[in-house]
């Protein structure tokens, strides 16, 4: 475990991903919210949950909840699309506590396109799930949807592989086909994904905006805490477990800035 602050944790916002994409989320959580103290886990042993099973994903995701309630999670965040998509349904029948969940944000990007060609890029297991189908017949009809697998996107944030050759040729390859068709929004869906943006900016002409939910998600979590009347008003205390490495874990947080380097 990884702690920030040197008080015992209480009361925390749990949040969970396959891995460290969610830290894209904790991130604006900690922005929006800094007298919360928020417990992560990334399941990065497990990583990715693209191509997993729906049945797998329900059962890690399980055990992730679990996990976060025995530590005295007070709501939990379900920082990870692909995870959202398959069991967030499931998370809700279960568990006798409020779940924030994230989906592609589809519903912006098409109200705010003026070419009527929007791209998606986000994991297998979210673009091919109901739940996505449904999202996309409901908020964009008049408008194309470019939808793209980001095949090896997670894995090169996980492994720390972001600002190298492959990664970007990787990007050029996905983003391109999106451009011939004139998309204006390309929507980041999923949580790992915020971590390329510097990357994939090289690649887009200056018309072309990402969109990120990740904002959105802090805000509907601020929203029910508020409602629940359950907010924090001590400083943030923030813990950090993974089922992988620590310590790529560990070089994670210090390259995107939130931990410095001994
Ligand atoms: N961060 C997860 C998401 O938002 C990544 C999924 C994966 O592990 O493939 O979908």
């Amino acid at each position: 475990m990884i702690r920030l602050g040197d008080n015992k944790i209480e009361n925390p916002i749990g949040v969970f991903d396959s891995g460290l994409g969610g830290l894209s989320v904790w991130q604006e959580l900690i922005k929006l919210m800094p007298n919360e103290d928020i417990i992560y886990f990334a399941d990065s042993g497990n990583c990715p949950y693209g191509n997993k099973t729906k049945t797998e994903i329900i059962d890690l995701s399980i055990r992730n909840t679990n996990f976060l309630i025995s530590k005295g999670a007070k709501i939990i965040v379900i920082a990870c699309n692909t995870a959202t998509a398959a069991a967030i349904e499931i998370l809700r029948e279960q568990f006798d506590i409020p779940f924030i969940g994230m989906e592609p944000a589809v519903k912006p990007a098409a109200l705010q396109t003026k070419t009527g060609n929007i791209g998606v890029l986000a994991t297998k297991g979210t673009l091919e799930s109901e739940r996505f189908r449904q999202t996309k017949n409901k908020y964009t009809k008049g408008v194309i949807v470019h939808m793209q697998i980001g095949e090896g996107l997670v894995q090169a944030v996980e492994n720390q592989e972001i600002e190298t050759v492959e990664t970007y040729h990787l990007i050029k390859k996905y983003i391109e086909p999106m451009l011939k068709n004139d998309v204006d929004k390309i929507v980041l869906g999923c949580t790992h994904y915020p971590f390329l943006i510097p990357i994939i900016n090289q690649l887009l002409p200056s018309k072309v905006e990402l969109i990120n939910p990740a904002p959105a998600v802090a805000k509907q979590t601020q929203k029910i805490l508020f409602q629940s009347q359950s907010q924090s008003q001590d400083v943030g205390i923030y813990e950090f477990y993974t089922s992988g490495n620590e310590a790529i874990l560990n070089a994670f947080l210090i390259y995107i800035g939130i931990m410095k380097s001994k």
